[in-house]
């Protein structure tokens, strides 16, 4: 990539983003599409599936930043055994349960900023339709096929097991009595296209990102792959949805999950094509191999469609020990209080930063108190309340020329330039960790700045030190701006408000954002605390 800087010699700046994601003005062309992994409707939303909707709904606001026109897809896995167990143990239907299950996971979204333009839920007849429709399409066209399959069945789990779930040689206990069944089920036929998707993956090296991840897929099909079942009897589950050819079946719940993408567009209808490809396809590693880089290609490709254009593949959050954090072991943060506690902005911070997306990452209380105060409530807080403050006190609370340039005055315009065009490339790749990093450069060069000039010795002096005072705290009121701007999509409230104190309009277009003396004459807002100090309990 070429190396960006907002401004070339003439001091008119290009706009940097190639033309593949900034559409040509005027031209028709499709929204940006985004999806997420459709949550399991069996627990209550946890720090993993909030950490992937900010990252998915951070990716969004940095595309719409760009003047790229955007759809936001998320949504709930409503069906299969867990679900319909759970919601026997707790005695009320399973719709019911997943009612209860979407409710609040739409309100975690709400809490953490999420705004999806649409929340999928597998229950919904535009979504069963669609299955439906696909299951009869690829039923006809011969990719689907009836066999009976011969396997190892426990029980008490209800549920084919393999030689290697032995413990020491034997079944576990809570598999009960293991025998010998032989059901018959629906294939789908996967086993031929093994040669395809390698080819596929290898002529398109940059579909899964991060692309180290792609060679885990490759190792996967270095082997022969199977059909893939695609029934469940009802006798043994019956939540789900039913096959159009046979109605002593229901769809497996991974079949029925990943037409999600496109029966949230419209499959089917003139609309889709306004959508579909997929832009970004935003999941968990877990789910990649063999869900999403395996048989959802494969399926695309048996309906006759696109494949999406990329997989943004996130690690997981670990708990203390380095456990994956999980429901079942127990481990959890509850990303929810930390949003009451801390505000949402905060919460979105600490996760944006501290996962490089695709590594692993830790989440520990002591982290997200040690970040909060050195970042929040210091660096930026600091500038914020300073700069606001002085200005109130010295200059009638309204935001003065930049009269003076001399060589700190050009290199903080230098350090200012540099964090647009950095935090820009960083959104870009997904990276918000660099972009963040990029943006509080910026924050903390204006700091050193103000410190430097110590425009509160000055006031009140001769005609030059006051020229040069505030000059300085129209410089930090420029670089706040600008740092709310390029906050925006971490941050979305907090940008707000600090556009607010400083008495500037929101700068939501980043071709638009440029270093000026913008906010000369405006007057500057109520100054409010944005990150409370936090004591040390
Ligand atoms: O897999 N850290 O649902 P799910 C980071 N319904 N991400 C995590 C995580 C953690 N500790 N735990 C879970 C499903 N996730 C299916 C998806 S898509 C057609 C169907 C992520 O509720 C996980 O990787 O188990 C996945 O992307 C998402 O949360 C939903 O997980
Ligand atoms: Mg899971």
């Amino acid at each position: 990539m070429q190396t960006l800087h907002p401004s070339n010699a003439s001091g008119r700046r290009k706009n940097y983003l190639p033309a593949i994601d900034c559409p040509l003005e005027g031209a028709q062309v499709k929204s940006f599409y985004l999806t997420t992994a459709i949550d399991y409707a069996n627990g209550s939303p946890h720090l993993g599936h909030a950490y992937e909707k900010i990252l998915a709904d951070a990716i969004v606001r940095s595309r719409r930043m760009e003047g790229v026109p955007c759809h936001f897809v998320t949504g709930l896995d409503e069906h299969g055994q867990k679900v319909q167990e759970t919601a026997e143990r707790a005695g009320i239907p399973p719709q019911q349960l997943c009612d209860g299950v979407a409710e609040d996971f739409q309100s975690m979204c709400h809490l953490m900023q999420v705004h999806y333009d649409d929340y999928l839920r597998t229950t919904q007849p535009r979504h069963v339709a669609t299955v439906r429709g696909i299951l009869s399409k690829l039923y006809e066209s011969g990719s689907i096929y009836k066999a009976p399959y011969n396997g190892l069945y426990s029980v008490r789990a209800e549920r084919f097991v393999q030689e290697k779930d032995k413990v020491d040689g034997r079944w576990p206990e809570d598999f009960g009595e293991v025998i010998e069944l032989r059901e018959e089920n629906y294939f789908f036929k996967m086993k031929e296209q093994r040669l395809w998707l390698i080819d596929f993956l290898q002529k398109n090296d940059s579909f899964i990102f991060p692309s180290y991840r792609q060679k885990q897929v490759l190792e996967f099909l270095a082997e022969p792959i199977n059909d893939l079942c695609i029934s469940r009897p009802k006798s043994r589950l019956s939540w789900g949805i039913e096959l159009p050819f046979d109605s002593n079946y229901v769809t497996y719940v991974w079949f029925d999950a990943l037409i999600n993408y496109i029966s949230a567009v419209g499959y089917g209808t003139e609309r889709f094509n306004d959508f579909w490809p997929a832009d970004v396809e935003v999941i968990g590693k877990d789910i990649l191999v063999p869900a999403h880089a395996v048989y959802w290609p494969i399926m695309l490709r048996a309906i006759g469609l696109e494949m999406p254009r990329k997989l943004v593949v996130h690690g997981w959050w670990l708990a203390k020990g380095g456990e994956k954090m999980s429901k079942s072991v127990g481990n959890v943060v509850h990303p929810i209080d930390y949003a009451k506690v801390y505000g949402s902005d905060a919460f979105r911070y600490f996760v944006l930063s501290e996962m490089n997306v695709g590594q692993d990452s830790n989440f520990s209380h002591e982290l997200f108190v040690a970040r909060y105060r050195a970042d929040l409530s210091n660096d930026l807080g600091n500038l914020l309340s300073r700069t606001v403050h002085m200005l109130d006190r010295y200059c009638e609370s309204t935001v003065p020329a930049i009269e003076i340039k001399e060589s700190q005055e050009e290199k903080l315009m230098d350090a200012a330039e540099k964090a647009i065009a950095d935090t820009r490339e960083c959104c870009r790749d997904f990276n918000f960790s660099g972009a963040l990093a990029a943006t509080f450069n910026l924050v903390r060069a204006a700091n050193r700045y103000l410190e430097s000039r110590s425009p509160w010795k000055l006031f009140g002096g001769n005609g030059e030190g006051n020229a040069t005072a505030s000059t300085s705290l129209a410089m930090c009121a420029e670089c706040i701006r600008i740092c709310a701007s390029l906050l925006t999509p971490a941050m979305p409230a907090a940008a707000e408000k600090i556009f607010a104190q400083i008495g500037s309009e929101k700068c939501d277009d980043w071709r638009q954002l440029l270093w000026g003396n913008s906010l000369e004459g405006k007057r500057v807002g109520e100054r409010t605390i944005l990150f409370p100090r936090i004591g040390d309990e």
